[in-house]
């Protein structure tokens, strides 16, 4: 029995007709021309009504979409006269989020012989570390090397990237790898005890390190193990999201005002320096999309250190997975990772035809999907209006034979199981999916940013992947610049010198705000999307 209603599976009989054709036929990637045409006409960042110029701060004019720009322009939950002379905590380096750039930036940091306080808004692991699937990049063979990986990241982000933080991200990247092993990280091998590396879209090189289709989670799963194991330096309090960054009097990051999700009590927790690791926005849902991401990305750490003077950069820019989950009803959004394309499923209409090269660079493949479904009429419809196109996973076992699928992708098999759609029989329904934000607060190589003692990592920051990221370059991000931020902030915490705490930055925001006259009427951070229901 199939779990597609008789209606798809229609559509489904003219995929299986063309599939044995397809396994020879390609298209070729599209040239740069191409890219650029496709991207203006049909890629969700090109549409100029959805995005809003912010008026207040550091980067007055800074284009960002809507939803993000109201609760950047936001009111402070807390006043510049929060008491902060009783701080439930001291501590030399404040962690603000708990995936794996945070993780990575605890353990760096407690190297170092810091004091560690990692605080999280939901449970340590929440994050979107822990729904990556596909895979972390490397340059670690010798057909490959770090300068390859950089050409690669620097293509992909349309030269749009800050070269020093390639340079960074690749060099480190074989070093990344290491480490997580040695810490326990079970990578997926070969028989010989080799790594297995597969493509990517836009990889000139088989360089995607990964655990299956569980690669986020099994860095999650061995960052977390590692931060417990050092409690006695580390100490973790979950669901304390930050509402506010304390500077003191000489405008240093000083630590931070945390709220107890179960209390609300609102308290101050005192550090010589703070590292911000609290990812994305995807739960804003930008132009009514769907997500991949955890429950917690609201933008918080993007608010937080903008309102305390940080700047903003390549906020213009989200990422658009191409192949989000389009049916059943209750997993629209969720990823379909693009390792189904890597091991040779192909995008096909409702007709059954390949219509793009199946690992163009992520926006321009997004773009495609778009474009089948809106502008030629060639995608499918559900039952409740979702349009998506076929990937089409039986010829993954045409090519890698029997048991392939299972071996390789037990999360997108058990996806699928769970509403009886069997994907090594029938292909999925997919359709763009919002995954990431490109930008962010601006990062240097160090992670140290414009705010003297504010250290970020992760997604919150902007400026490595350009316009657009690869795929397993935001695993590879979190690790790399997890671990500088964290080394960085434990070296500074050994000489910094702290004035008197403040929330002053807060009087000359809320002055911003009045002479401007923006009043988004929202306070923020949000903490937790707007259709949360609050009881
Ligand atoms: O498709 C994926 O597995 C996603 C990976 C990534 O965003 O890096």
């Amino acid at each position: 029995m199939s779990g597609y209603p008789p209606e798809m599976q229609d559509s489904i009989r003219k995929v299986e007709a063309t599939r044995a054709r397809r396994i020879k036929e390609t298209v070729t990637a599209m040239s740069l021309e191409e890219r650029e045409a496709i991207l203006e006409g049909f890629h969700p960042d090109y549409k100029d009504e959805t995005f809003h110029a912010i008026r207040v701060g550091a980067s007055k004019g800074q284009r960002m979409p809507i939803e993000l720009a109201k609760i950047v322009e936001g009111h402070p939950h807390i006043g510049p006269d929060f008491d902060l002379s009783a701080p439930i905590a001291e501590t030399d380096v404040l962690i603000i989020g708990g995936g794996g750039a945070g993780a990575s930036a605890a353990l760096l940091a407690q190297e170092q012989g810091a004091k560690v306080t990692l605080v999280t808004k939901l449970r340590f692991g929440d994050a979107n570390t822990m729904m990556a699937q596909g895979g972390i990049q490397a340059a670690d063979r010798p057909e490959d090397s770090p300068a390859i990986h950089y050409l690669d990241v620097i293509g992909g982000g349309h030269f749009t990237n800050v070269p020093e933080l390639v340079e960074a991200l690749v060099m480190d990247a074989p070093f990344a790898i290491k480490w997580l092993e040695d810490l326990g990280m079970m990578f997926d091998k070969e028989s010989d005890g080799t790594m297995v590396e597969a493509h990517g879209g836009g990889t000139s090189r088989k360089r995607m390190h990964s655990a299956r289709d569980y690669s986020g989670a099994e860095i999650m799963r061995t960052l977390r193990d590692e931060v417990r194991n050092r409690e006695e330096s580390i100490t973790v309090i979950e669901f304390a999201p930050a509402i506010e960054l304390v500077l003191d009097d000489k405008g240093q990051a000083v630590g931070a005002v945390v709220m107890n999700l179960e209390t609300n009590a609102q308290q101050y927790i005192k550090a010589k320096t703070v590292v911000m690791a609290t990812g994305g926005s995807g739960r804003l849902h930008y132009q009514g999309f769907p997500t991949t991401n955890h429950y917690g990305a609201t933008a918080d750490g993007i608010v937080l250190a903008y309102r305390a003077g940080a700047p903003l950069g390549y906020l213009e820019s989200m990422q658009y997975h191409p192949t989000g989950a389009a049916f059943p009803e209750q997993i629209v959004g969720l990823l379909v990772t693009e390792k189904v394309r890597g091991l040779g499923a192909k995008p096909v209409n409702k007709h059954g035809e390949l219509f793009v090269y199946p690992l163009e660079p992520r926006d321009v493949e997004a773009a495609a999907l778009i474009r089948e479904c809106q502008e030629r009429n060639n995608g499918l419809v559900t039952p409740t209006g979702q349009p998506g196109v076929w990937l089409d996973s039986p010829m993954i076992e045409m090519i890698h034979g029997p048991g392939a699928i299972q071996k390789a992708l037990p999360a997108m098999v058990r996806q699928f199981g769970r509403f009886e759609i069997d994907i090594t029989q029938e292909p999925m329904l997919v359709y763009p999916t919002l995954h990431y934000q490109n930008g962010g607060v601006q990062l240097k190589a160090d992670c140290s940013t414009e705010i003297p003692g504010l250290f970020i990592a992760g997604e919150v920051s902007g400026g490595v992947h350009g316009h657009n990221r690869l795929m397993g370059n935001s695993l590879l991000e979190i690790t790399v610049f997890g671990r500088r931020a964290g080394r960085s902030a434990a070296v500074y915490a050994q000489g910094v010198k702290p004035g008197k705490p403040t929330l002053a930055h807060l009087d000359i925001w809320n002055q911003e705000l009045k002479e401007t006259e923006v009043d988004t009427g929202v306070t923020s951070p949000i903490l937790l999307p707007d259709y949360t229901r609050r009881e």
